[in-house]
């Protein structure tokens, strides 16, 4: 059966919000407080599981599946090698909070072979620099010399990719951006190839209670119904808009894989809804902004609702200054495409 008849077919299960369920004849049954476990959690985790083929754990946020899969896997001072111009999000945590604890996050060119590790964490279409790794090459390596590799799937969704299937150990998601699609949930997922780390990462989370609750996981599995169709639409429209971006003279270069990148042309056919785009400054970037009519000036991405931002506010030097990082949402395209070449006159 085709992914989207699966992901479309059968009702959602009921809204149940019960945090304690009655033992069976004095005995707990699998469902009996909902720190453990929970009945619209546990069939997120299914369906999840079935799509990233492995086993599925619910997060709170993706955040929170990252502290989660690093403190339960990984020793004290164990390192972790995270692929340059991925989320920063992810970067500031092994180094802030993580570090605390001895954990060290060392940064890699994820195109090149990583650097020795306990835990190599790789992100095709990396969040917003837009690079892909060779998914097979990088995992053999990593895994030759000694470490696991996490892949981070949020941009790409397992419609398109299925990380665990080339030999990653994991792989993680924020679903508060395309499984869940409408920016109304946060929520996060950790994949894993092995039921041990499985079992492992789910006594972790009961023990912590770093839990997802049964309202956004219920968001969560709504959105999954249309996840293929949403994946494949703001794939297509935004291939078209990075041509059309990269023939703009207000635009200094285009970021994304779809256009150019022979590497990712192996491992995937569409390319998801994120790219980037530079022109020439800050000052420009910020014009961009506040000249869009039709695109979201605001963050995160995979909504059904296009948006745009210029990530220097967040990131700092560790992007250019005229960076704009466009999600593509489902809108049509020629009224994206007039929002987006209106404002960039202003760049000009
Ligand atoms: C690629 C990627 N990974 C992880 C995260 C963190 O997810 P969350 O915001 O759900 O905690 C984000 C958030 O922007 C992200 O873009």
């Amino acid at each position: 059966m085709e992914r989207t008849t699966r992901l479309a077919r059968g009702r959602l299960p009921a809204l149940d919000r019960s945090t304690v369920h009655a033992f069976e004849d004095g005995t707990p049954g699998p469902i009996y407080y909902q720190r453990i476990a929970h009945p619209v959690g546990l069939e997120a985790e299914r369906l999840l599981g079935e799509l990233e083929g492995g086993d599925a754990l619910l997060f709170p946020s993706g955040a929170g599946a990252t502290t989660a899969l690093v403190l339960a896997m990984l020793e004290p001072g164990a390192t972790v090698a995270v692929a340059d111009g991925g989320y920063w999000g992810t970067v500031a945590l092994l180094r802030g909070e993580l570090g605390r604890w001895g954990v060290e996050g060392v940064g890699f060119d994820q195109t090149s072979p990583p650097p020795p590790a306990d835990l190599v964490w790789l992100e095709p279409c990396s969040n917003p620099m837009l690079s892909f790794p060779d998914l097979d090459a990088a995992i053999a390596a990593a895994h030759a010399g000694g470490a696991r590799v996490v892949v981070d799937n949020t941009v790409l969704s397992p419609v398109l990719l299925r990380p665990l299937e080339h030999g990653a150990d994991f792989v993680l998601h924020s679903a508060s951006k395309i499984l869940a699609g409408h920016h109304d949930t946060l929520l996060g997922v950790v994949g894993c190839a092995r039921p041990a780390d499985a079992s492992r990462l789910a006594a972790f989370r009961t023990a912590t209670g770093i839990v997802a609750a049964p309202d956004p996981a219920w968001l969560l599995l709504r959105g999954l119904k249309t996840l293929a169709l949403r994946v494949e639409r703001q794939s297509s429209s935004a291939l078209e808009l990075a041509r059309r971006l990269a023939t703009h003279p207000a635009v200094e270069r285009v970021r994304y894989p779809g256009l150019d990148d022979a590497v990712a042309r192996r491992y995937v056919d569409a390319f998801g809804p994120l790219l980037s785009f530079d022109v020439a400054d800050g000052e420009r970037a910020a014009r961009v902004e506040l000249a869009l009519a039709l695109v979201e000036n605001a963050t995160s991405l995979g909504g059904v609702a296009s948006s745009l931002e210029a990530r220097a506010r967040w990131e700092g030097e560790r992007v250019p200054p005229g960076l704009l990082r466009l999600s593509v949402g489902l809108e049509d395209v020629e009224d994206l495409w007039t929002d987006l070449a209106q404002a960039l006159e202003s760049a000009r």
